[in-house]
């Protein structure tokens, strides 16, 4: 054991060494390239018009039939079922309540409902629809993170 401290020690020593006399000499300079003016990139979240009014509308009368026997639509806008899903993938909100949801009734929506339903819960949160609705494949749903409020202009 002793012996293997010594040995890592001496390494450690070598490296640190190495970094130092490198560090020492001064690359060749290079010009650094032009600093371009980079658009920012900004992931796409929620706010971006993911969804259309009328898939809200479906996912609305699926939480009528289906969610509101225990579940007030406030429920979804509140602060602290916000705080545990805001900057989370849309794929982790999906995965949970396709899997868990109805409580009494777990893995009975279809792709499409577990989709629609999420869809009303953004339009719950004034999150603005767009063009097209959110599709129910995997790689669409995690394209996106959760963001509660409407991008600022
Ligand atoms: C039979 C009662 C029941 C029904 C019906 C039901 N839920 Fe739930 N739901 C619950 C319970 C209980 C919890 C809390 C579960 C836990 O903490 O493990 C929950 C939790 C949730 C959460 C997470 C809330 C949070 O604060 O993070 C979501 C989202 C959700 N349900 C969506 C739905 C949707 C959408 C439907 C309809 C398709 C639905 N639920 C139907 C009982 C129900």
């Amino acid at each position: 054991m002793a012996k293997i401290f010594r040995f890592l020690t001496a390494a450690c020593a070598l490296a640190l060494f190495a970094a130092c006399s490198s560090g020492t000499q001064a690359p060749a300079e290079m010009p650094a390239p032009p600093a371009e003016p980079e658009e920012e990139e900004v992931d796409p979240t929620t706010a971006d018009g993911i969804f259309t009014v009328a898939q809200a509308e479906r996912g609305e009368v699926l939480f009528r039939s289906t969610c509101s026997e225990c579940h007030d639509s406030a429920d979804w806008t509140e602060t602290g079922f916000k705080g545990r899903w805001e900057d989370q993938s849309v794929y982790q909100l999906w995965y949970y309540v396709n899997e868990r949801m109805p409580y009494d009734n777990p893995w009975s929506l279809s792709r499409q409902q577990t989709t629609d339903v999420l869809t009303y819960i953004f339009q719950l949160n004034g999150l603005p629809a767009g063009d097209s609705e959110l599709a129910t494949d995997d790689d669409s749903i995690d394209d996106y993170w959760i963001a509660w409020s409407p991008r600022r202009p």
